[in-house]
């Protein structure tokens, strides 16, 4: 009976001490007894004791777990642009893309050596952090008898009934189970498979841990935007859905007219992040949602609607998860048969890619793994696209967790990490909209060009359209013209 206390304990999240094992078998309702004691116990108990349980009298009630609020602020306001554009040729360095590197086969040793150096890549990210320093591996701590510190890649991580987590981590050699509290510092955002992270505990009983801290690699508190010498300005579109029936001209039109005004002359940049078109076959039943079938002639429409933008606008373009390329990330860029469509002089790029704009570092990437971290994560929310991001830069990957709904090709290396931090971070995909920081990284998330969908509406998502994030290359400051 006491195996069946300690293992249903742990299940919930919380370590039995033998002594009340032993006090609740002799109970005459031992199983009954333990599931009363646990919703009664504060949540953040990692080990439980009979004073403490003697101690419960009355019953306290159950304290709610509040998702932690992201650091990140938002403001919208017009600008009076003046530099022109013209003045200046583009200056772009590609310093990060797939494109014409992928050696993905599928083989199984591909997905080791994936692993491995996401796992190398991310320690080292970890070793440089205070609090790991005199990290040791895993095998090591469990045969400490003091505060110990490890770095691991979470192999599952499940939320036990308590809110506490349960984590299975490895390392290069061994792994072991971690007990991570509902609250406090180890709380800050849930953790998720296959990130890495390091853990400040301390070993209970040869093969568990009881973290006390979580440790993310996370971005510097300091991290400095590093601009641009000209005071020109890079503006960001994402998911315009072309093809579709809910694809929004009319105020694509404004927006491109506007492009064109005295206003936006100094907007010298303008990335599409991906969803360019609505493509086909994407869900079941999309042939219904189609104004254009073919997905050619959706390109065609997007050229055209290109070609008609000020020829000194320097256009980026990169796939999403509707456009006609591989799904799995990271996404090449468009086929050559497909760049066709579009006028000279635009810009083809992978998804994500890391681009250097007239010297500053812009992180972009589509946003597919959104729709993980927003099941994953209490604090991330669709509503609230610059939360998911927080959390991609705390972790410094893009898409932490594998398998889910966000299809990884298993590259030779990671390139879903963020190892080089941008000044800028730029997402879609979610149809939302958002600009803000995160110690000093301008995020924002690049809103739509299409209506409400019939799946948004279901889900009671309502997405933003027509928003514009713009960021001033120069001074950082990033503001927004809704169309
Ligand atoms: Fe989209
Ligand atoms: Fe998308």
């Amino acid at each position: 009976m006491q195996e069946d206390l300690l293992s249903l304990a742990m299940e919930s999240g919380v370590l039995l001490d033998p002594e009340l094992a032993d006090y609740l078998a002799e109970r005459r309702h031992p199983v009954d007894s333990l599931l009363a004691i646990l919703e009664a116990v504060n949540p953040r108990l990692l080990v439980l004791t009979l004073d403490e349980v003697q101690a419960l009298n009355p019953i306290p009630p159950t304290p709610q777990v509040t998702p932690a609020s992201a650091p990140v602020t938002a403001r919208v306001r017009k600008d009076r642009l003046g530099t022109r554009r013209e003045d200046y040729e583009s200056e772009i360095v590609v310093r990060q893309d797939i494109t014409g590197h992928s050696t993905c086969t599928g083989e199984m040793r591909d997905f080791s050596r994936y692993f491995n150096h996401r796992y190398k890549v991310l320690s080292r990210l970890l070793r440089a952090r205070r609090e790991l320093v005199g990290a040791v591996s895993i095998d090591r701590a469990l045969k400490m008898a003091r505060e110990v510190r490890v770095i691991g890649i979470v192999q599952s991580a499940k939320r036990t009934r308590t809110g506490n987590y349960l984590l299975l981590i490895e390392d290069e050699e061994a792994s072991c189970q971690v007990l991570v509290p509902a609250e406090g510092p180890g709380a800050d955002g849930a953790p998720v498979p296959d990130e890495v992270l390091g853990i400040v505990g301390r070993p209970w009983k040869d093969d568990i841990l009881l973290a006390e801290e979580i440790v993310r690699p996370d971005v510097p508190p300091s991290h400095a935007f590093a601009g641009a010498d000209e005071a020109l300005c890079a503006a960001f579109v994402s998911d315009l859905h072309v093809g579709s029936r809910l694809f929004l001209r009319d105020r694509w039109e404004r927006f491109a007219k506007w492009l064109g005004t005295e206003e936006a002359c100094r907007i010298k940049y303008l990335v599409v992040v991906g969803d360019v078109v609505d493509g086909i076959g994407v869900y079941p039943r999309q042939d219904e949602d189609l104004a254009v079938d073919d997905v050619y002639r959706q390109y065609e429409e997007v050229g055209a609607m290109i070609s008609a933008l000020p020829e000194e606008l320097q256009v980026i373009i990169l796939p999403g998860n509707h456009d006609a390329i591989r799904p799995a990330e990271p996404q090449p860029a468009l086929p050559e048969g497909i760049q066709q469509a579009f006028p000279d002089g635009v810009l083809f790029v992978g998804n994500p890619s890391l681009l250097r704009l007239h010297g500053v570092d812009v992180l972009c990437y589509h946003g597919k793994s959104m729709d993980d971290l927003v099941t994953r994560i209490p604090a991330v929310t669709y509503d609230r696209p610059l939360t998911g991001m927080v959390e991609m830069l705390k972790r410094r990957h893009l898409a932490p967790s594998y398998g889910g709904k966000t299809p990884l090709a298993p590259e030779r290396t990671d390139h879903l990490i963020i190892d080089a931090l941008p000044s800028i971070f730029a997402t879609g995909h979610v149809h939302g909209f958002g600009i803000g920081e995160y110690r000093g990284i301008r995020l924002l998330n690049a809103s739509t060009w299409q209506g409400q969908t019939a799946f948004q509406r279901m889900h009671n998502i309502s997405p933003k359209p027509g928003m514009v994030p713009i960021v001033d290359l120069k001074t950082g400051e990033t503001f927004a013209q809704a169309f």
